[in-house]
């Protein structure tokens, strides 16, 4: 499944916006209760939309998740990457749906503040500079979470939303065969996983196969993630890099739980 699906479950959505969305918010406070009069059955409407698409698409959980990722470290928390030609866009539904993506997927649940503002503009130079490459090091996507004034341990916290989802071979194929430009792989990566990984990820195409991001248990939120990342199985080097090259982010993978994802999932602070 593509993001382009994603985006257009997210835009199905919004068409029950219009239904819930008339009422102004007054001043910029987020709360949690912002639509319990304009729209009462908000959150219901969007578990229950995103229930039927999960099922439908087991895939769609991660995918949303990851929409929401995206849409916060572009301009803040406003739909930005939903705005098409005609405009929509809807950033508190995005915001309920991923964390109802994390609960259908056994994960923790926690509050949604509700009332923001959409954008009315999107950024490519923002998603371009702000978003981290797989392939950063592990100094630049810190800088790239600092950025939106999250730290280390909202780094790794946040990462560990990894343990659901795909990531295409070329993702990673740079570790497989070419890390550093010399023709040597990534010996950070255990070399039987490496090896499995090959099958499927040549040097040259095959370039969309998919790949679980936690191939313990790819669509359980838990914290498999963690342990992969200790057993040197980490998928992308992004993840791997949290263990190898920072004492900092390595103490937290090594006492990461669960429950820190979850409170740092919010991505709210700010917005
Ligand atoms: C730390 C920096 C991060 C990097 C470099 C990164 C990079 C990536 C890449 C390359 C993929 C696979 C894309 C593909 O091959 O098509 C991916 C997938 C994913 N990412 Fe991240 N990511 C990061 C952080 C995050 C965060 C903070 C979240 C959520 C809060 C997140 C959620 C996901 C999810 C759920 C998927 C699977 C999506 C799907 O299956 O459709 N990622 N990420």
């Amino acid at each position: 499944m593509s993001q382009l699906t994603s985006f257009l479950l997210v835009l199905s959505l919004c068409a029950f916006a219009p239904l819930c969305f008339s009422s102004k918010t007054k001043g910029g406070n987020l709360y949690p209760q912002f639509y319990d009069h304009s729209c009462p059955k908000a959150q219901e409407i969007v578990r229950s939309v995103l229930a039927k698409a999960v099922a439908k698409e087991a895939r769609m959980a991660a995918s949303i998740l990851r929409l929401r990722f995206h849409d916060c470290f572009v301009q803040g928390c406003d739909a930005s990457l939903l705005l098409d030609s005609s405009g929509i866009s809807c950033a508190d539904l995005l915001a309920i749906a991923a964390r109802e993506s994390t609960v259908l997927r056994g994960g923790p649940s926690w509050e949604v503040l509700l009332g923001r503002r959409d954008s009315r503009t999107a950024s490519l130079s923002g998603s371009n500079n702000n978003i981290p490459a797989p392939n950063n090091t592990f100094p630049t996507i810190l800088t790239k979470f600092k950025r939106q004034g999250l730290d280390i341990v909202d780094l790794v916290a946040l990462s560990g939303s990894h343990t659901i989802g795909n990531a295409r071979c070329t993702s990673f194929r740079q570790r497989l065969y070419n890390q550093s430009g010399n023709g040597q792989p990534d010996y950070t990566l255990d070399q039987s996983y490496a090896a499995q990984l090959k099958t499927r990820c040549p040097k040259s195409g095959g370039d969309q196969n998919l790949f679980f991001l936690d191939y313990v248990s790819p669509t359980k939120f838990d914290n498999n993630y963690y342990k992969n990342i200790l057993a040197s199985k980490g998928l992308l080097n992004s993840d791997q890099v949290l263990l190898t090259k920072n004492e900092g982010s390595r103490e937290l993978v090594q006492g990461e739980r669960l429950e820190r994802t979850a409170g740092r999932l919010t991505l709210d602070s700010t917005t």
